[in-house]
């Protein structure tokens, strides 16, 4: 990838699931294409599994970003790998020992992520930043699409941001949750470069247009 960051990452979540190729390829101008996958317990809502994701990488060119919103990340991650994923990101409050996880999911040559719900501080975890490649904060609480983006959620990513710095500034900043043209400016004024957006692009008309606005949005924020 040539491109720095912002990066947008349009949510599948909000595409037509009978048509999840071509989805794809209508959001051709995005970084990553983000693959929510939902067990029913961690949320209540459930979506696909390794098997689609695997079917998915083959049939199209954007890396996939796999968010795991699952029970028990530590015995599934390494198969999202396996599947083709770019990026796997598991979620802090379910996995029980997340820098073993994180190791081996880098080891398998994919970025890892750690996932926070909004209600979880990122301070307890800055000694682990060095051992992710991102970190994604919720800015709605998982589960489904199409929620208002909480503002609650800012100082959070300042504070995330800050942290991220201290430790080389390497670990990418996402953030994931009612991201639209309307507050995707806070968000990346805050410091996040890694955008998740679902309904904002796969409700509009051209998704490849908003994803252009969205980064153009965030690129002109972050300064
Ligand atoms: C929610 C998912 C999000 C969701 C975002 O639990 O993790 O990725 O698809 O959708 P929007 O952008 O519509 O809030
Ligand atoms: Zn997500």
């Amino acid at each position: 990838m040539t491109r720095q960051t912002p990066y947008i990452s349009p949510s599948m979540l909000a595409s037509d699931f009978a048509n999840l190729a071509a989805e794809g390829r209508r959001a051709s101008a995005a970084d990553w294409l983000h693959v929510d996958v939902m067990d029913n317990h961690f949320v209540p809502n459930l979506t696909l599994g390794a098997p689609v994701v695997e079917a998915l990488a083959k049939a199209v060119d954007t890396p996939l970003d796999c968010h795991l919103m699952i029970e028990d990340p530590d015995r599934w991650a390494p198969a999202y790998v396996e599947a083709g994923a770019g990026s796997v990101t598991f979620h802090v409050e379910a996995a029980s020992a997340p820098v073993r996880l994180a190791r081996e999911v880098r080891a398998k040559d994919a970025r890892a992520g750690m996932a926070l719900r909004p209600a979880t501080p990122i301070e307890p975890y800055e000694d682990l930043l060095t051992e992710l490649d991102m970190v994604l904060l919720m800015t709605v609480e998982p589960g489904f699409g199409g929620q208002k983006f909480l503002d609650l959620c800012l100082p959070k990513i300042r504070t995330a941001r800050q942290l991220i710095q201290k430790h080389g500034g390497e670990t990418w900043l996402q953030v994931d949750g009612g991201v639209s043209l309307e507050t995707i400016e806070r968000c990346a004024e805050a410091g996040a470069d890694v955008f998740v957006a679902g309904s904002a692009v796969y409700s509009a008309d051209d998704p490849d247009k908003m994803v252009a606005e969205l980064r153009a949005t965030a690129q002109a924020a972050a300064g």
